[in-house]
């Protein structure tokens, strides 16, 4: 769809609202030489000292985030809770270590995400170790570690039976059961209807307590749904709080001292004005009074409640910027021009066919009278970030930057035509430091081998 926009201003941040609600960073500005600013650095002068493509990640925004999360289940929720950060948005030391600094847990979901959030400083006992099909390595080492396991799946129930009993403690486990709720996002990031991969069929609940019930080094501490992701309505996470006060009840009656739901993540963030996502203090609201009617109805107390939140702590503290070079003109047709990165640092658009907007990091204030398609380099016809954009008259050399790149864009980032991934730095105040450096070829071919005889 064609949107015309006046000028990038429109972008900037409102005064009132979540970050998940602004297509910029909530420190975004425009400086007296008509650039965008972000943490207080001009993107242009980001893009010369540590070149392009670059992620640029604004802290105060994530932090801002992070505290709204935490400060909002306090205020709306009988119990206690703990939000925890999905780390497969993006995991990297840094942010493990932001969002740890927060107060907040971390959800992994390899050994790699694991890894990472133990370096980063994590308490073991505030991770939560996801994945449908986890290697007996990593459950081995989550169990080492003291990490909370999410059981996903019959299998995996077995193999933590049988490596538990060679522990001392018992080992944590929550279940991810599969709560039958549908909600309108993509079919490819849906997770909470029945036909799903993940989580174990609620009708054969039952089943599962009675097993965990004679498996005293298992602990069960708890249930975990997860819906899906990018939603906007607020009906299906009020549901599902009262499907898992149910499931809570029924574990209780089976003599499981079960302490924790997880009601997962999936709030929806703005990508474009066409989104409008709930802020995340209304979110919370909407799902915390549904638990706290749901267990005022079962006569229980409110458990500890565990959210995750991926997309919506971090997706819109990110802009990703651009150098354009060449462009193209199909008479009558469609103008394109090419930026110096594309499906390899942000592979949603030819995933999901996502929206984005951008615009020029150098013409804040430009009038936007063009419509323009903004093309990768990549070697393939689908490669384009976004279709029909409004954009001031751009040249090569302009700094094009793409908001709203800070979930699943660096940790879904790939290699494809050997494109190094770019640089990510976190800016604020006026400093800007890198916190994941730019690859470089040597990193490319550093697992390339010769076999001995193609070498005669
Ligand atoms: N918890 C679990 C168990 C999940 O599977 C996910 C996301 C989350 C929490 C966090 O959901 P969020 O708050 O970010 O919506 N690559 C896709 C998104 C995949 C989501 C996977 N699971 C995309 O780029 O849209």
């Amino acid at each position: 769809m064609t949107v015309m926009v006046s000028t990038a201003r429109q972008y900037l941040p409102e005064l009132n609202g979540s970050p998940n609600q602004q297509i910029l960073p909530l420190t975004a500005t425009v400086n007296d030489r008509d650039g965008l600013e972000i943490g207080g650095c001009a993107v242009t002068d980001l893009v010369q000292k540590f070149g392009s493509p670059l992620y640029i990640l604004d802290e105060d925004t994530l932090r801002a985030a992070c505290r709204e999360y935490q400060q909002a289940w306090q205020k709306y929720y009988n119990g206690s809770s703990l939000p925890i950060y999905a780390s497969k948005a993006w995991n990297c030391l840094a942010i493990c270590h932001m969002v740890i600094a927060e107060g907040m847990g971390i959800d992994v979901v390899s050994e790699g995400e694991l890894r990472t959030a133990l370096q980063a400083g994590a308490q073991p006992d505030r991770i939560y170790f996801h994945g449908n099909n986890k290697s007996r390595a990593e459950l081995e080492l989550a169990i080492a570690e003291g990490c909370n396991i999410v059981v996903d799946n019959w299998l995996e129930i077995e193999t933590l039976a049988e490596l538990a009993v060679k522990v001392v403690r018992p080992v944590p486990v929550m279940l991810r059961l599969t709560p039958g709720i549908e909600c309108h996002t993509h079919e490819y990031i849906r997770t909470g209807h029945l036909d799903s991969k993940f989580g174990f069929d609620p009708t054969r609940i039952e089943e599962l307590f009675k097993y965990l019930v004679t498996k005293p080094h298992l602990h069960c501490l708890g249930v975990h749904a997860h819906i899906g992701s990018q939603i906007f309505e607020q009906q299906p996470h009020q549901d599902l709080a009262e499907v898992m006060v149910g499931w809570f009840t029924k574990a209780q009656s089976f003599g499981l001292n079960i302490s924790e739901i997880n009601v997962g993540g999936g709030l929806g963030v703005k990508y474009t004005e066409l989104d409008d996502p709930q802020s995340i203090d209304t979110w919370v609201q909407g799902v915390a009074t549904a638990l706290n009617q749901a267990c005022a109805a079962a006569q229980i107390e409110p458990p500890k409640v565990i959210s995750e939140p991926g997309r919506s702590l971090i997706a819109n503290a990110c802009v990703t910027a651009y150098q354009v070079g060449s462009s193209k003109e199909v008479p009558g047709i469609r103008k394109y021009i090419a930026v110096d990165g594309g499906m390899s640092d942000n592979p949603r658009p030819i995933t999901y066919q996502s929206l984005y907007r951008c615009l020029l990091a150098n013409k804040m204030s430009a009038p936007c009278t063009e419509t323009i398609t903004v093309a990768g380099k990549h070697c393939e016809s689908g490669d384009v970030l976004i279709k029909d954009a409004s954009l001031p008259a751009t040249a090569a050399g302009d700094i094009l930057v793409v908001p709203v790149t800070g979930a699943y864009n660096y940790s879904m980032a790939s290699n494809y035509n050997r494109i190094t991934r770019p640089a990510a730095v976190l800016v604020q105040d006026g400093s800007a430091e890198i916190m994941i450096d730019r690859e470089t070829w040597q990193d490319l071919l550093r697992f390339d081998r010769l076999p001995a005889r193609l070498q005669q």
